[in-house]
């Protein structure tokens, strides 16, 4: 079972502002949606209730370590990444994503083989930032780049790592 991190950065590497993502790029969430489309997504408690909502055609593990109520049959609470981890395999997945927050990420990144990072050109105000990572440990299998446009307030690329060495 192959595990990624799906995640989208600015050029410091924030992620997030008061509990929501600082942009708008409506074709980063396509890609994200075609992406992680019929797999497993993993999420900290956090950022779930900054997406509010199941997402439809994935099954969502919502880390936590306080007890919750079941919720719909497509989101699992769980109280331990090895435990969401447990979930999926069993499951017979092939491909989980990590979706974040930053304390999930951080968790997740020494397990994970590739990382899906869409890096926005830009610099915005953010109180939550991706962890410390070595680039140079990553290589790139993919880079495409989207320019800003009306719909898009600023430019950004799609760059896909493996581990080096994998
Ligand atoms: N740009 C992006 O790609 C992206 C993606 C996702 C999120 N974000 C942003 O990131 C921010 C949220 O990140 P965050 O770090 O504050 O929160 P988070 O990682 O979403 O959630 C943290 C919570 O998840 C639970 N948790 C985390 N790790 C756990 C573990 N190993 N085992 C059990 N439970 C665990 C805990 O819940 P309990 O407190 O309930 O125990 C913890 O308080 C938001 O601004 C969000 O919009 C950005």
């Amino acid at each position: 079972m192959k595990l990624s991190i799906l995640v989208a950065m600015d050029e410091r590497e924030g992620i997030g502002w008061r509990n929501r993502v600082p942009w708008y790029l409506p074709d980063d969430l396509k890609r994200f949606k075609q992406l992680t489309m019929g797999h497993h997504i993993i999420v900290g408690r956090k950022t779930f209730e900054s997406i509010g909502r199941p997402l439809v055609g994935r099954r969502m593990i919502v880390l936590s370590r306080s007890q919750h109520a079941a919720l719909a049959q497509e989101v699992v609470w769980a109280d331990s990444l090895e435990k969401a981890l447990t979930i999926c395999r069993v499951a017979g997945e092939n491909e989980v994503f990590i979706a974040g927050g930053a304390e999930v990420f951080r968790a997740a990144l020494p397990l994970v083989q590739k990382l899906y990072v869409t890096r926005v050109l830009t610099v915005v105000e953010a109180d939550t930032f991706f962890p410390p990572w070595e680039e140079r440990e990553w290589q790139i299998v993919f880079r495409c780049y989207h320019p800003a446009d009306e719909k898009h307030a600023y430019a950004f690329e799609f760059i896909d790592y493996i581990r080096q060495g994998l």
